[in-house]
């Protein structure tokens, strides 16, 4: 079993990279942003104040976050049994002690967390890139701005919480996607 943490700023790769974790490695993966914004595209109750944040660029309260991913693990123990990639999770240090929790409560742990460290001036490209034919509420330049924000108050701590840790692996994320992913296989590959 392999539990790895894909963490970094808004736009690092951690969905484009997560898409070459699961062909190389059969993991399941979890993007608590894209089970959000499923919820808004259904309309669901959850959906409904999900919007509110993320159309803001601000974080989803981590009580709620935490029982929707907890809900995602308990509806999915065949699909996680190999092992989860989280995506976009946790993003703060309450949620990565809480998620220490849910994986010890499992009788497993993470296992590695791979940080994508992007330049500033190129995740701003890539968003905005995106933004042009992505239809998310949150790839406008306002939007964007507010998430760096948000990363850098609220999320980058986890950066020093995870060295503490142990587990945490620094990728150089500014290379073009293959050659990013030669570099986090090398890592994952010296783990399992
Ligand atoms: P979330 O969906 O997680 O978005 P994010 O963290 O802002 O990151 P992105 O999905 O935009 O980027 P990414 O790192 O996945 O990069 P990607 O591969 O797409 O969260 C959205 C919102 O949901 C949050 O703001 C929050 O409101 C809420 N939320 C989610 N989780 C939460 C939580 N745990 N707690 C509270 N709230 C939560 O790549 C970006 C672009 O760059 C793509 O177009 C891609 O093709 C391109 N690209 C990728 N790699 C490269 C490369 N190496 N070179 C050139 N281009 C590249
Ligand atoms: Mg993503």
């Amino acid at each position: 079993m392999l539990n790895i943490v894909i963490f970094g700023a808004p736009g690092s790769g951690k969905g484009t990279q997560s898409e070459k974790l699961i062909d190389e490695y059969g993991l399941h993966h979890i993007s608590t942003g894209e089970v959000l914004r499923r919820h808004i595209s259904e309309g669901t109750k959850l959906g409904k104040i999900a919007d509110q944040y993320i159309s803001q660029g601000h974080l989803i309260p981590d009580e709620l976050m935490v029982k929707v991913l907890e809900d995602v693990l308990d509806s999915n123990p065949e699909l996680t049994a190999k092992g989860v990639i989280f995506d976009g999770f946790p993003r703060t240090i309450a949620q990565a002690k809480s998620l220490n929790d849910m994986l010890k409560r499992r009788g497993t742990k993470v296992h590695a967390v791979i940080g994508l460290e992007v330049n500033e001036d190129d995740l701003i490209k890539r968003m905005l890139n995106r933004g042009k034919e992505s239809g998310r509420a949150d790839d406008n330049i306002d939007t964007i701005r507010e998430r760096l924000n948000v990363y850098h108050n609220q999320t980058s701590p986890l950066r020093d919480y995870y060295i503490g840790e142990g587990n945490y692996h620094a990728i150089d994320g500014n290379g073009e996607v293959g050659k990013v992913f030669s570099l986090i296989k090398k890592k994952v590959d010296a783990i399992k």
